[in-house]
């Protein structure tokens, strides 16, 4: 395929940061955008990423010495649409990944505040894209990153994106119905319908990738140099299952299954994802189309999953203890699951599997980064039914840390 010119919207994130290396290195001109919202919300949780990040521009830079690539960056934040209507117009872009949004359930569930935070970062940041793509390329594709906890757990098989209807003897193709986990899913279901919309008015051309839970450490590129490496987070808030279980078996403590372990879930590797973004730059979108693809390879319970490290990690001569804890979320159990996942497949796809060798890959890596895992931060705080009802109590931009109030 040829080169175009690929704009990526958090850059600096786990997965922005190796899809811009991934798709330098096929020969795309690339640019990166972000204003470091992310380490800024780490710093008030208090966590870090298992291995030490360097400086977005550091990063640009030593790609360059071992790539002879360049990267080109954008500091900004996408809520300011002045910043991003500079960007657009600078950069010209022909495809636009767009992963620049607070991307935690737990984060959007501490308080009125992070709800808040949330919706307005990521809703008001899509449509800040969304207006200057019209002002200056208009042709040019948009690939979102969705969730595949959009859709819930319904009782129904899960399509992609749309369903059709009969209703009082008449028929429609209508979104498919989301029943979202959290103030988080729920942005996501919010860009979904302001996208939609804009694919049928303005004639947009939109892919909504609604991706199940990433894993994995690395990629070939963030294997080249050490200051490549991406933000690899394990903790209760930014940490996703998988990446979660294996840091617990390496540091020897229980994996920790909220409930009964029966809520099932999509997942894919890490590399899995660069691929599909990388499909969906090479097939863009028609005008005025709003294509929704489910960007996962494989779908597993929480008991499964944990099974899988433990067994993985027993190769490695860990001794795994699995421990079912309180669920803080509210969430279905024993419940129905089934999605497709076929665009990506017809497309090229070529799922990667949860091997041994894949578990060695991340496992080999949290063993090198042991020294570094903090288990303070591993264990559920946020829940999602308080207590009391603290539904409007503060104006949290005033952050009390527990423990630290007078
Ligand atoms: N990681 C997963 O398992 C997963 C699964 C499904 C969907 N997603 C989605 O994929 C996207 C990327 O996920 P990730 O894990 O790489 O997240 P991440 O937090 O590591 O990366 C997001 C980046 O966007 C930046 N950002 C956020 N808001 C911004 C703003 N207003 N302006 C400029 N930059 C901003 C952050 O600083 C961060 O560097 C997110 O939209 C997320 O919801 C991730």
């Amino acid at each position: 395929m040829g080169s175009k010119k690929v704009l990526i919207l958090g850059g600096d994130g786990y997965l922005g940061w190796p899809t811009a290396m991934y798709l330098s290195e096929q020969g795309h001109e690339v640019a990166v955008v972000d204003n470091f919202i992310k380490r800024q919300w780490q710093a008030e949780k208090g966590t870090e990423p298992l291995m030490p990040i360097s400086t977005l521009h550091e990063r640009i830079k030593v790609w360059k010495e071992v790539s002879g690539k360049s990267i080109e960056l954008f500091v900004g934040n996408l809520t300011n649409h002045r910043f991003v209507y500079s960007v657009f117009s600078k950069f010209q872009p022909d495809s636009i990944i767009h992963y620049a949004e607070q991307p935690s359930a737990p984060f959007s569930m501490i308080d009125r505040h992070h709800a808040v935070l949330t919706q307005t970062n990521n809703v008001v940041g899509t449509l800040n894209v969304m207006f200057a793509m019209q002002h200056s390329c208009p042709n040019a594709h948009l690939i979102k990153l969705g969730t595949m906890g959009e859709y819930g757990t319904p009782n129904i098989d899960i399509e992609e994106g749309y369903l059709d209807v009969e209703h009082n003897g008449r028929k429609d193709k209508v979104l498919f119905p989301k029943k979202p986990f959290s103030f988080y899913h729920l942005s996501k279901v919010h860009d979904s319908h302001n996208l939609y919309f804009a694919a049928q008015v303005w004639g947009m051309r939109v892919t909504d990738l609604n991706q199940g839970v990433v894993y994995g450490a690395d990629t070939d590129e963030t294997r080249r140099h050490e200051k490549l490496v991406t933000s690899f987070h394990y903790d209760e808030v930014f940490g996703t299952a998988l990446n979660r279980f294996c840091v617990q078996a390496v540091e020897g403590v229980p994996l920790t299954i909220y409930g009964d372990g029966t809520q099932t879930r999509s997942f894919l590797n890490i590399r899995d994802t660069l691929k599909c973004v990388e499909i969906a730059v090479d097939n863009p979108a028609d005008a005025g189309e709003f294509r929704v693809f489910n960007q996962f390879t494989e779908i597993f319970s929480m008991n499964e999953l944990a099974l899988h490290v433990q067994e993985a990690a027993k190769k490695h001569g860990y001794k795994v203890e699995i421990k079912a804890i309180k669920n803080p979320r509210v969430e279905k159990s024993n419940h129905y699951y089934k999605p497709t996942n076929s665009s990506l497949l017809s497309l090229g796809l070529d799922p990667i599997h949860l091997s041994d060798a894949l578990f060695d890959d991340v496992l080999a890596r949290v063993k090198e980064f042991k020294h570094r895992i903090n288990t303070d931060v591993i264990y559920p705080t946020v829940k999602w039914q308080h207590d009391t009802n603290k539904a409007d109590d503060s104006d949290s931009d005033l952050m009390v840390v527990e423990g630290t109030a007078a």
